[in-house]
């Protein structure tokens, strides 16, 4: 059955976990439906892990909507999200609508995320306004790096976590259907989690909320230039990857592969007229 923003509100109500992956393409989206997964998040994370680029910042509309269409057609009952890039709703509430309005129409999301608190909640509510689900992104926002000065756990004085409560309090309150909590301090989510009607959706930010969500790389073992603590590796297809890689160099050096049955026939007769 397709997951819907309902089906995010009953799991919040009925306390049971939601799950969200990323996933960039066709073939992925269809594994990661097919495995039973309520989400999937065409992150901005795209930057890093499949153009990869330093961080999220040079990410445009039009790769957001290219991959989230890919994504799209593969994911048969995931709720799909497609993160706005940097820029994209910031600058206005126009922008903001205009972007959100494409990446429902063009990349055929379910669903939009972005990032910040207070600051972009009129975005919030005109997006909502206009029948777009908008999934909110708080803590760790990776958009701002250079303000940030690197990737760091956030929301650790009294003053960062209060407003890290009145952010997330501000989001539910402009019409957010759930938010992503990024490098919080586990107590601290755990805090939002309840203080808030939406689901907590995390990612470094430990047990206590609503729910999980990784990049799919990570998840994998597919991407080793930078592994966050939070990261627990369920498999190590990148090993796997390279052993087969190596083995395809191997075979095709030294004549084993392709053999007689990866071939097509042709007729004797229609071979010897040639
Ligand atoms: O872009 C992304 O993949 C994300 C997740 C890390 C939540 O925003």
């Amino acid at each position: 059955m397709k997951n819907t923003v309902n089906t995010f509100r009953e799991a919040k109500k009925n306390g049971e976990k939601l799950t969200m992956l990323t996933a960039y393409d066709y073939s992925t989206a269809k594994l990661i439906d097919e495995a039973g997964v309520n989400s999937i998040l065409v992150g901005d994370s795209l930057g890093n892990v499949i153009l990869g680029y330093e961080d999220t910042v040079s990410v445009t509309v039009e790769d957001m909507i290219h991959h989230g269409a890919a994504v799209a057609r593969g994911a048969k009952n995931a709720l799909v999200v497609i993160d706005m890039p940097f820029m994209s709703y910031q600058t206005s509430v126009y922008d903001a609508l205009v972007n959100a309005g494409r990446l429902m129409k063009e990349g055929r999301g379910n669903a939009v995320k972005l990032e910040g608190g207070k600051e972009v909640c009129p975005q919030i509510k005109a997006i909502t306004d206009a029948g777009i689900p908008v999934c909110a992104h708080l803590g760790m926002t990776p958009q701002s790096i250079n303000a940030f000065g690197g990737f760091k756990v956030q929301c650790k004085t009294e003053e960062t976590a209060r407003k890290l409560i009145e952010d997330a309090k501000a989001v539910e309150e402009a019409g957010a259907f759930a938010v992503v909590l990024e490098c919080v301090p586990t107590k601290l989510a755990e805090l939002i989690t309840k203080e808030i009607n939406i689901p907590t959706i995390g990612i470094g930010a430990g047990a206590g909320c609503d729910g999980q969500v990784l990049v799919y790389q990570d998840m994998l073992g597919m991407f080793s230039d930078f592994t966050p603590k939070f990261v627990k590796k369920f498999a190590n297809v990148g090993e796997v990857m390279k052993e087969a890689f190596k083995q395809y160099i191997e075979e095709v050096s030294n004549g084993t592969f392709p053999e007689e049955k990866h071939g097509y026939k042709i007729d004797e007769e229609v071979l010897k007229s040639l």
